[in-house]
């Protein structure tokens, strides 16, 4: 029983800290690039203020969460919202065939200068 606990609790922590630590380039980037990624995949649902307003979010359901509100990024880890970007969630596709791990990062940092 105690093995069993403990590789599931390894698989856990790989699936929650592995993806983020794996990721190489430069860890925070100024956001330049990561705002041409946006514009490039992520407005039409998201808005141009990261407020989950984008052109297409009234067909999603689960509407696209609101950047700009703080009760957003406090308890979302930066692991986190790696592997979900990654991998997608609800209606959103995963990005990792698209984007590089550096990438990701870099959209990553431009989507926390939408928090208010
Ligand atoms: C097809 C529309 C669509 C596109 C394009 C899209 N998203 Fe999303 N995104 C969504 C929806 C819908 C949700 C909410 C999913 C849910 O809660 O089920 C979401 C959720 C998120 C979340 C929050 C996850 C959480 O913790 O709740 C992040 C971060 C995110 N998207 C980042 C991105 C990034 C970065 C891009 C561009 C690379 C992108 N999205 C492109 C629709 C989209």
């Amino acid at each position: 029983m105690k093995r069993i606990g403990r590789s599931l609790l390894s698989g856990v922590m790989f699936l929650l800290l592995g993806t983020g630590a794996a990721a190489p380039g430069p860890a925070l980037a100024d956001g330049g690039e990561g705002k041409k990624i946006y514009e490039a995949h992520c407005l039409s649902c998201h808005g141009v203020r990261g407020d989950g307003k984008g052109p297409r979010s009234r067909e999603l359901s689960p509407p696209p969460p609101d950047f700009s509100d703080p009760a957003f990024w406090e308890n979302r880890t930066d692991s986190f919202l790696f592997h979900v970007v990654q991998n997608g969630l609800g209606s959103m596709p995963g990005w990792s065939e698209t984007l590089s791990p550096g990438s990701i990062e870099d959209v990553l940092s431009y989507l926390r200068t939408f928090r208010r």
